[in-house]
């Protein structure tokens, strides 16, 4: 990956849980989902109308974290690839932010991640 930042140690998202981060001026937020050491990012971007879909800060997934939700209209989407898998979205997929951990625990995305 060539021109990443640093969006966070892996430790500071919960194991089979969430944590959304505010994007720099200009850039969408984004949201990460961890299975043990393994990250998945995403825009944090409804693509039913563009929204974030958390309500409550860090909440992404649903209550079993089996799939990520949007709160505003429950759309429902795969961790794995993002895809909506029911609701008014169905069919559209999040936006996937290509996600590295560094050897010193550091979740790299790319630098434009958001923009
Ligand atoms: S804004 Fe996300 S499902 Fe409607």
């Amino acid at each position: 990956m060539t021109g990443t930042r640093v969006l966070c140690r892996l430790e500071e998202i919960p194991d089979q849980g969430a944590r959304g981060f505010d994007g720099p001026p200009g850039h969408v937020g984004l949201f990460a989902v961890r299975r043990g050491e393994r990250v998945w990012v995403y825009e944090n971007s409804c693509p039913h109308i563009g929204i974030p879909l958390e309500m409550v800060p860090h909440r992404f997934l649903d209550r079993k974290a089996e799939m990520i939700v949007c709160f505003t209209h429950g759309a429902r989407f795969r961790i794995e690839d993002g895809e909506c898998v029911s609701g008014p979205c169905l069919g559209d997929a999040l936006t996937p932010v290509e996600a590295a951990v560094d050897g010193q625990g550091q979740v790299l995305v790319p630098a434009s991640a958001g923009a």
